[in-house]
């Protein structure tokens, strides 16, 4: 048919939280049992990049991941509330030269979407690949339909419904995820902005690819087997993470990498810890990650202070923070024990917090 194809492209990256999401207070709202807060990577190597297409002549709503068609993508419960979140904040598609209303707002609504998605490393293996990815789904919907956010933080509402993460990878930075419950709606279970990504410009995230499998529990099953039998788990939503939220925030606005470091360390022990007093418990990491730990451990021990700091996924990878005068050091150290690693490893010196939201 004559129906003309409108069409965006965005770009998200993926998010590290060094206060850990795990736990869901209302599955249907996809709304955490506690705060958490993460470090948004730089786009460089880790990014997914969608492109949304609509049209009236579109038969119905179709998804492409990494190339291959999802059949029955369009039923998901986490696709739609991304994509049918930001259609109904469309506003009008006006022409800028003529000044003409190429689509009414209420016309998006009538066509259907396609939408294709690429992710730049590996798919659910710990690395938040599906914060990337429901990042990208709606900012690259947010640009096609020109979409108006009707208060500050609600896009990522949206993108908390396709994945709790994803919220938090709308913002550059440091970003804070406030668990909210006050509405009934979970409105103010959002995003926000702790510190952008030239507050602290020296800070650096080396990647290691443990393995490259795909997850064996996915973070949903885990989360919802981990509330209903962890004791650990009710501890730290009730005594914990609330005062390391202040006392990281307050290490990151302060610069202070010796407290960032323990804080981040610690919490994704616990995570960690909670995932073993879950039952049947579940591990994430495997002996090479554990590894890891002892050695960063060892060498901040020899540099009489804290110059690495790890933390880990629903997955075996380590992401290590660390200043840019000791990347080099670290890169090496690692190098030094993981030879094998070679083409995994990714440390790039302009690593960093920078963030392009969405190109
Ligand atoms: O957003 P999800 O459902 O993939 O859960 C993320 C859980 C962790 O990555 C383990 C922690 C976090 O806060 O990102």
């Amino acid at each position: 048919s004559s129906s003309p194809i409108y069409i965006e492209t965005a770009s998200a990256p993926t998010n590290i939280a060094t206060i850990k999401y795990w736990g869901k207070a209302d599955a249907k709202w996809n709304t955490p049992i506690n705060d958490s807060v993460s470090v948004t990577l730089d786009q460089a190597d880790l990014k997914a990049v969608t492109t949304a297409a609509a049209s009236l002549s579109f038969e119905k709503d179709r998804l492409w991941l990494n190339g291959v068609e999802e059949e029955g993508a369009a039923e998901n419960k986490r696709f739609r509330a991304c994509v049918d979140g930001v259609m109904a904040l469309a506003t009008d598609k006006v022409d800028p030269k003529t000044g003409e209303v190429l689509v009414k707002k209420e016309d998006w609504k009538k066509m259907h979407v396609h939408i294709s998605s690429y992710n730049t490393f590996p798919t659910a293996a710990g690395l938040a690949s599906s914060a990337a990815g429901y990042a990208a789904l709606v900012a690259a919907m947010m640009f096609l339909v020109g979409a108006k956010e009707e208060y500050p933080g609600q896009f990522s509402t949206i993108a908390r419904q396709g994945s709790g993460s994803a919220c938090r990878s709308l913002y550059g930075g440091f970003v804070a995820w406030r668990k909210g419950g006050d509405k009934p709606d979970w409105s103010d279970s959002m995003a926000q902005q702790v510190a952008d990504e030239n507050h602290w410009p020296e800070i650096r995230a080396v990647i290691m690819v443990v393995s490259d499998e795909k997850k064996d529990t996915s973070s949903t099953s885990g989360m919802s087997t981990s509330v209903a039998t962890s004791e650990l788990l009710k501890h730290r939503a009730a005594n914990v993470v609330s005062k390391r939220m202040e006392a990281i925030e307050k290490a990151f606005l302060a610069k202070d990498f010796e407290s960032f470091g323990q804080l981040t360390m610690a919490d994704s022990n616990q995570f960690h810890a909670t995932c073993l007093d879950t039952y049947p418990p579940i591990f994430y990491m495997n002996d090479v990650s554990k590894s890891i730990i002892r050695i960063l451990h060892a060498y901040n021990a020899w540099a009489g202070e804290l110059r690495s700091a790890y933390t880990y996924d629903a997955g075996p990878n380590a992401v290590i923070f660390t200043l840019d005068k000791y990347v080099v050091e670290v890169g090496a150290l690692m190098l030094h024990y993981y030879p094998e690693f070679g083409e995994n490893y990714i440390s790039n010196p302009e690593f960093g917090t920078k963030i392009k939201e969405f190109k």
